[in-house]
């Protein structure tokens, strides 16, 4: 829910009417930040993961509808076991301990991705915290698990092809799209990605196609609020024409 007015969104230097309506970001260089730290892997995870709830909370702050959290890829599973327990153990106490706070702010969570391939405890968490939240219509909060573009496309194609044999109708844009996970949410507007890093990795490929960009060299572990802010500003500069003319 918005709690945020249009006078201190216009302090923080934001205008208020042109808040993004979707917000994807790729949270990269916990590892990094461990580093630099000279700290375990598992160490930059936590702080990876202390770093989500101001900017969650922030978003529904502001009012912005969707926000889009790329939290482990198909890709991810090449990482070793140690790093896995450690990702699941974060993952299990991130939705068990927040939940009450996020439900209280009406924030509606959604897990995007192929959640079977996780363990049981990992699953239930995340299962309670979407069944909890259902209803809840504050910011929609996606987490992306074990989620690849590529895959989202190929099951969203194989459906459709299961349908258009069964039905003889050929698929719409419309169908396309609602067979994407991400179905029903506002178009992509702002994608970030921290660490420095200039790539998508298989991340919203087909909703990226009109998106705005941004890419900073601040790890994860150190994007704030006012980094968040500076994001946003940087949005609402950009001159978007969706393919047409000013
Ligand atoms: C990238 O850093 C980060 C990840 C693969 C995991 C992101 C996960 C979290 C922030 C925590 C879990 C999320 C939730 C919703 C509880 P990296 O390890 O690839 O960093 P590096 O590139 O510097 O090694």
């Amino acid at each position: 829910m918005k709690k945020l007015s249009d006078e201190r969104l216009l302090e923080l230097g934001l205008n208020p009417k042109l808040m993004p309506a979707h917000v994807a970001i790729i949270m990269d260089g916990n590892g990094r930040w461990a580093k630099k730290h000279g700290a375990l892997r598992s160490i930059g995870h936590r702080a990876g993961v202390n770093r989500l709830r101001e900017i969650i909370r922030f978003s529904s702050d502001a009012g912005i509808s969707a926000l889009t959290l790329y939290a482990f890829s198909t890709e991810n599973w090449k990482r070793p076991d140690s790093e896995l327990a450690v990702l699941f153990g974060l993952l299990i106490e991130y939705f068990n301990g927040e939940i009450d706070e996020l439900d209280e702010n009406e924030v509606c969570i959604r897990a995007i991705g192929e959640l079977s391939a996780f363990p049981d405890e990992v699953r239930s968490a995340v299962e309670n915290a979407e069944a909890r939240t259902r209803r809840n219509k504050g910011l929609k909060l996606n987490i992306a698990l074990n989620y690849g573009a590529q895959l989202e496309i190929l099951r969203a194609v194989r459906a459709l092809c299961k349908s258009a044999i069964e039905s003889g109708e050929l698929p719409t844009q419309a169908d396309f799209e609602n067979a994407l996970y991400t179905a029903g949410l506002p178009e992509l507007d702002l994608l970030i990605r921290t660490s420095g890093e200039m790539r998508l990795s298989n991340y919203l490929l087909y909703q990226a196609a009109y998106a705005e960009l941004y890419f900073t060299e601040v790890l994860w572990p150190d994007f704030t609020k006012s980094e968040y802010i500076r994001a946003i500003a940087e949005f609402q500069r950009r001159n978007r024409r969706f393919g047409g003319v000013e």
